[in-house]
Order: C-alpha cells, then sequence, then structure tokens
C-alpha cells in the first residue's frame, strides 16, 4: 500500500471513530474513574475502568475533543479490553513512544497505528495523548475517586 494510500485509510479510521465513537459513557461499576484535561484547548476527558482483579474488563469515556482526541480515546478504549493493568501502563507507554514517531503497536493492537501520523503534527499529540494520560493517571490510583484532573502537560 502506498503512503498515501495509508494515510487515507487512517485519516478514514480518525473520521469514523469521531463521528461514531463506540465506547463512550460510562462503565458500570466504575471501579476507576479519572478526569483528563488539555490545557492548550480546555477540551476534558472522563475515563472509566471496570475491573476485575488486575484485567480490564469495560473502559468507557465521556467528555469534548476534537476528532484525534476523541478517535484516539475510542480506539485505547477497545484495545484495553481484557488487558491487565501492566499490560495497559505499557500501552500507554508505547503510544507515547510513537507520538514521537519511535514506535508503533504490534499486529495484535494495529487499529492503534492510525495515530502513527499525528506524529508529525506537534501540536495534536496532546490531542491524541489526553485519553492516554488519563488512562495512566487512573491505573496509578487505585481508588473509584479522580485525583482531580490531571493535565497532558
Ligand atoms: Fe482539544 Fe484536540 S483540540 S483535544
Amino acid at each position: 500500500m502506498s503512503l498515501d494510500n495509508m494515510r487515507d485509510l487512517y485519516q478514514q479510521v480518525i473520521l469514523e471513530r469521531y463521528k461514531k465513537p463506540r465506547n463512550k459513557g460510562k462503565t458500570d461499576p466504575a471501579d476507576r474513574y479519572q478526569k483528563g484535561h488539555n490545557p492548550s484547548c480546555g477540551d476534558t476527558i472522563e475515563l472509566t475502568l471496570k475491573i476485575n482483579g488486575d484485567r480490564i474488563e469495560d473502559v468507557k469515556f465521556e467528555g469534548e475533543g476534537c476528532a484525534i482526541a476523541i478517535s484516539s480515546a475510542d480506539l485505547m478504549a477497545e484495545a484495553l479490553r481484557g488487558r491487565t493493568l501492566t499490560e495497559a501502563a505499557e500501552m500507554v507507554q508505547r503510544f507515547q513512544s510513537m507520538m514521537k514517531g519511535e514506535a508503533e503497536f504490534p499486529q495484535e493492537f494495529r487499529k492503534l497505528n492510525a495515530m502513527r501520523g499525528v506524529a508529525q503534527f506537534p501540536v495534536r499529540i496532546k490531542c491524541a495523548n489526553l485519553s492516554w494520560h488519563t488512562l495512566k493517571a487512573a491505573i496509578e490510583n487505585s481508588t473509584p475517586q479522580p485525583v482531580g484532573f490531571v493535565t497532558n502537560e
């Protein structure tokens, strides 16, 4: 597939997820709950996780954001289902490396690579990172109470 075709495909994925996100709402129960904030634009996201033992059973999000932020949150939620908290923390690191152009996800998580092109637009990286940053805080805070807004600065 040519680079242009790949770029078109990724843009399609981003727009489709933005228009029809599949993972909006709140998990029941919300074993983890975290709010994230992008100070560059004021957009926020609320992330909830349903956990069983060390495993993430469900992930949902609510909030406002641009196409990149919403599609990133939606793809993230899908990829996390069934993963352990440790695996989720590794995925946060990998995503952040991908935003620096230094990594991508293996075949199993290839849908997340739709966000790879954002690395070329430094001002949009915070949009893509918003949900992942929020997830990191949700993993680190083992109570269902948010620690306030985390920012992705
Ligand atoms: Fe606000 Fe992208 S412009 S998250």
